[in-house]
């Protein structure tokens, strides 16, 4: 693997899945890998289990760890080419990414998307700069449209628990008072049509994701029809697509409890609200996998670091 920037960049998604859970198993196999070896970690935004688990990630490999809130530790970034820099940049990105790769190894990278701008946004402007001025690989914690780490530890999770072969997952809508991201539904999905699993998305008219993700994925607009038989509920709030980043409905009827999913096992990414977008009951039931989930967020990175580790030492 020669960086991590969406799921594209798996070779084979059943082989690293297998590879994750080795590693879980024994975690320190590799400490030399990384010996010598710099992760820079940089982050637009907040984090806790991305920044936790890579860092550990990174350590469990042997490498070192350095990490910087660029918003606020560091000179306001200019993303566009030829600018007159005479506003609140400092530095633009050609010279901040060859500079950071003189000192790290690989590049991790957190940044957002406006909501506001939708064109700018799938551009993915911030990270494919990084990719584009950086001359040593780029790892995404979660960019405008992607988080493909996440991706990779909720196949992980629903290989360890699933109790037949081809599991039924569906991915829900569920109500939250402020406007989120589309990158976890998108790669969600995208992971779902990469592994063995009858994989359903259902969600309140208005709230379609970008169908060049979505494909031949079915959509259910009943939520209790799309909950049928499952085995696996993963719930997630995002804005609107079409009307981009808008909330169009708080609806708590879509909020996922114990009645709605039955039998089948709850996931989230987290951070998550509780009696929001799920109740209680359910979170702190032995049917909810989100801590589980969190856990495998470190073996995730550790596959996808050991792996550009061991392409870069060839
Ligand atoms: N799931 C996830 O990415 O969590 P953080 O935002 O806390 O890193």
């Amino acid at each position: 693997m020669q960086q991590y920037i969406d799921l594209e960049d798996i070779d084979n998604v059943d082989s690293l899945i297998e590879k994750a859970i080795v590693l879980k198993n024994n975690p320190f196999a590799h400490k030399e890998l990384g010996k010598n070896k710099t992760i820079g970690m940089l982050f637009f935004n907040s984090s806790l289990r991305t920044r936790l688990s890579t860092q550990k990630a990174a350590q469990n490999l042997g490498m070192e760890v350095m990490i910087m809130n660029l918003n606020s530790d560091s000179w306001g970034l200019e993303f566009e080419d030829g600018t007159v820099m005479d506003a609140c940049t400092a530095e633009h990105i050609k010279e901040a990414a060859a500079v950071i790769s003189q000192y790290v190894d690989i590049i991790a990278l957190r940044a957002f998307p406006t909501l506001s701008d939708k064109a700018k946004d799938e551009e993915e402007q911030i990270i494919k700069s990084f990719q584009k001025y950086a001359s040593v690989p780029v790892v995404n914690m979660e960019s405008a449209t992607a988080h493909p780490l996440q991706a990779l530890t909720d196949a992980i999770t629903i290989k360890e628990h699933q109790t037949k072969e081809r599991p039924k997952v569906v991915l829900t809508w569920a109500p939250h008072p402020r406007a989120l991201p589309h990158a976890v539904p998108n790669s969600f999905a995208k992971m779902m049509q990469m592994i063995d699993v009858d994989f359903v998305i259902t969600h309140p008219e208005g709230y379609e994701l970008n169908p060049k993700i979505t494909g031949d994925t079915p959509i259910v607009y009943n939520q209790d029809e799309a909950l049928k038989n499952a085995d696996f509920v993963y719930a997630k709030n995002w804005s609107s697509y079409n009307d981009y980043g808008q909330i169009k409905s708080t609806d708590k009827n879509w909020m996922i409890t114990l009645e709605k999913i039955k039998q089948a096992k709850f996931m989230h990414c987290l951070p998550v609200r509780r009696n929001m977008i799920v109740a209680d009951e359910v979170l702190d039931s032995n049917q909810s996998l989100v801590i589980q989930q969190a856990n495998n967020r470190t073996y995730a990175a550790q596959a996808v670091l050991k792996e550009i580790l061991e392409q870069r030492g060839k």
